[in-house]
């Protein structure tokens, strides 16, 4: 899988003029969603370079519309306006758009070169960066895709200004699982961050770092078949958590589902090959202040069980965790039994507790 490009914007204007040249294209695309198209596109007029001729795509906004139908759309507004296999699609958005983006340009006449723009948080450090396209099917999230890295992905954290405080919390907690993962020094730096009262600048710096260790760990095994692994800290049972959600009709921001995946993560991790019990305290203190809690009883255990069965990081049917034994000392492909698991759930419960 060829290399990424990954830019910490300093002049937007110039690193997105050069990031195009890099792609030598007769036509180009741009794919928006009705907020980006709002807010970041028609908001900031000269965000594309003077003279830069572009179609413009538009799709609804939001991960309902992360679909075949959606694809399809775009696929069709290609075809329709032209486009050939020398031409260069932009990804301006959050996770939605630069993962069905990305896919649309990696199939569309068996691929053509994408950027991707992030414009949330959760895209800037996760989503956007590290080649993985795809969409919902069948009910399953992320469930078609393909591993294609953009061409280049351009950071540019003015458009945090603009989010809220959920959706700067949500995409903090894969900045958390980041710390978690890398150095002691990376994780005390994101835990002594004033969300309350953001400091830009201090975000941005810290946005680079975060992006740093996803960029170190994709390069290393961009397929995940190793070490990528790691970055799905948090994950297994913040999947359960979110698709318990969902179900339920109280759906609940991606990155609040991983900050309460960790808390039962870093608890197993504890239990399980010697996590810090200290630390663990002092991660799950600043998640429950930051965060608050996810509500469920004893009698939802075994359909939490049953949704991280489906996990597709399982093979043989067995749940796949990855763990800590400290901060950057990573254990891969752990498991646990059904009963461990119901003890993690009681202690999320007990220390969360609301
Ligand atoms: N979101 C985890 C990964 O990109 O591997």
């Amino acid at each position: 899988m060829s290399k990424q490009e990954v830019i910490l914007c300093r002049n937007f204007g110039n690193d997105l003029i050069n990031a195009i040249k890099k792609c030598p294209h007769d036509r180009l695309f741009v794919l928006t969603d009705e907020n980006t198209h709002k807010h970041c596109l028609l908001n900031e007029k000269n965000i594309f370079p003077k003279g830069e001729i572009f179609q413009e795509i538009i799709i609804g906004a939001d991960d309902v519309n992360k679909t075949l139908e959606t694809l399809a759309s775009v696929w069709q507004a290609l075809s329709q306006q032209g486009a050939s296999r020398h031409s260069l699609l932009i990804n301006l958005g959050g996770g939605m758009v630069t993962d069905l983006g990305g896919f649309a340009a990696s199939t569309f006449k068996r691929g053509i070169s994408y950027i991707n723009i992030p414009t949330t948080l959760l895209s800037m450090v996760d989503a956007s960066v590290g080649g993985k396209t795809g969409i919902n099917f069948n009910g399953l999230k992320n469930e078609i895709g393909v591993f294609s890295p953009a061409s280049s992905v351009l950071i540019e954290t003015a458009f945090l200004q603009t989010l809220d405080t959920q959706n700067i919390l949500s995409g903090f907690a894969e900045m958390l699982k980041h710390g978690l993962i890398s150095t002691q020094a990376h994780l005390d730096e994101l835990l002594a961050f004033d969300i309350e009262h953001i400091d830009y600048e201090a975000l941005k710096q810290m946005v680079g770092r975060s992006v740093a260790v996803k960029e170190r760990i994709v390069e290393e095994d961009p397929k995940e078949h190793g070490i990528r692994k790691a970055l799905n800290l948090g994950h297994t049972i913040g999947h359960a958590f979110e698709s318990l959600a969902l179900a339920e009709g109280r759906p609940i921001l991606h990155g609040y589902a991983v900050a309460w995946g960790l808390v039962c993560e870093l608890y197993l991790s504890y239990i399980k090959v010697g996590f810090p019990k200290e630390l663990m305290r002092t991660v799950i203190q600043f998640i429950k202040e930051n965060y608050g809690t996810f509500s469920f009883t004893c009698k939802q255990y075994e359909q939490l069980y049953e949704l991280m069965t489906h996990d597709k990081k399982n093979s043989n049917g067995i749940i796949n965790f990855t763990l800590l034994k400290d901060v950057g000392d990573i254990c891969l492909n752990q498991t646990a039994d059904k009963d461990t698991l119901f003890e993690v759930f009681d202690f999320f419960r007990e220390c969360m507790g609301e």
